[in-house]
């Protein structure tokens, strides 16, 4: 009986004193393994006088009992020190500037909505969008473009046949949106005014050379409230496009234009120099087309749903694609959708710098390019 009580302190201290679970299974294997001292204790039982037998095998019973829940115990709390240890060696502070450096680029596309989005933010405007693939209404016919109508015939337009089976019925069809002033429309349809909305987004057109790609990026913008005028546009735009370009000073014109979807309508021109080397915006001896815009029609109102006798407005609409080659210096507009990563390595942006107003556009003094 003493002799077993020893065995007990002494196991149970070995236990204790485990310090990994690999050593705490040598442990149990040598305490309550076939060949430890205790199971040879319990088969010895069998030479015993049935008395003894009986009192013998409960201490012995009780004894490894109270061995195996300290090696239970020891096991439990050895690994949750195994698991925390490995958390500990594992933990990751992402916190950390990226190593080497980052790979990653920002298309400058994505960046030149990122900028626009930042300007016009800061006037108030939010952001609306329409869907790619898009009814004639919305395209054309609530733009006070009916079926007919010969400025139609200036967009390429991609119409969808969802069903070759049938003949193609060219009024019914819908198309790929030619132009991101449907938003104008679908924005009208769900908000009254007053509404100041900028919608980017892709635009499709039947055209391919190196100022033209089948796929491109437009900028709609939308202000409709009781008392806007041309010179709420006006004051707009060139606020716009001086912090696009982040000059504080660029001359501007408005030349008579002609759009459907606007009366009056213009286009409007930025000052640049022109030499023959290199194309640089600010004051210069040229102009530069740069966009459209206009009051919005009184039928276009009507189609959207918002009284002409109550409210008016001004839209504007413009191709960013040619507005990132212009701001960046990007040649050819075909090598924007290349997926070259060469390419988006040289001319594109950091994807941490985010663009801001107040913290800077294109450049905000982090790794920007
Ligand atoms: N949707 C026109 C186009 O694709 C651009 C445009 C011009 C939009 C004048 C407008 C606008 O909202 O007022 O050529």
């Amino acid at each position: 009986m003493e002799n077993l009580e020893n065995l007990k302190t002494e196991a149970l201290n070995k236990i204790n004193a485990a310090a990994d679970l690999k050593s705490l299974e040598e442990i149990r294997v040598a305490l309550t393994g076939k060949k430890s001292y205790l199971t040879e204790l319990m088969k010895s039982l069998g030479s015993l006088p049935l008395e003894e037998k009986i009192a013998m095998g409960k201490s012995l019973n009780v004894v490894k009992n109270e061995i195996e829940s300290a090696l239970e115990q020891r096991k439990n709390i050895l690994e949750e020190q195994a698991l925390n240890d490995k958390l500990a060696a594992e933990k990751i502070d992402i916190t950390l500037p990226v190593r080497p450096e980052i790979q990653g680029r920002m298309h400058p596309i994505s960046k030149i909505f990122e900028e626009v989005m930042a300007i016009f933010g800061q006037m108030g405007f939010e952001v609306a969008e329409g869907p790619d693939i898009e009814d004639q209404f919305h395209n054309f016919n609530a733009l006070n473009m009916p079926p007919n109508h010969p400025a139609r015939q200036m967009q390429d337009t991609f119409y969808l046949n969802d069903d070759p089976s049938k003949p193609f019925d060219m009024d019914a069809a819908y198309v790929i949106r030619t132009q991101t002033s449907g938003v104008q429309i679908r924005t009208m349809e769900k908000q009254q005014p007053p509404i100041r909305i900028i919608a980017p987004g892709r635009t499709y057109r039947s055209d391919y050379d190196a100022t033209h790609t089948p796929m491109f990026h437009q900028l709609e913008g939308l202000v409709i409230d009781k008392n806007i005028t041309l010179a709420h546009l006006k004051g707009c735009l060139y606020d716009f496009v001086k912090a696009f370009f982040e000059l504080d000073e660029l001359p501007v014109r408005y030349r008579p234009s002609y759009f459907p979807f606007t009366e009056p309508s213009a286009e409007m021109d930025i000052g640049c120099l022109k030499t023959k080397t290199e194309l640089k915006v600010g004051a210069g001896n040229d102009w530069l087309e740069i966009l459209g815009c206009g009051m919005v029609h009184p039928n276009v109102l009507r189609a959207g749903g918002v009284d002409p006798d109550e409210y008016q407005g001004f839209a504007f609409g413009l191709g960013v694609d040619r507005l990132a080659m212009l701001k960046y210096g990007i040649p050819d507009l075909r090598t924007f959708f290349e997926s070259d990563v060469r390419w988006l390595k040289h001319y594109g942006f950091a994807p941490l710098d985010f663009s801001s107003m107040t913290g800077g556009l294109s450049d905000n003094g982090g790794s920007a390019r």
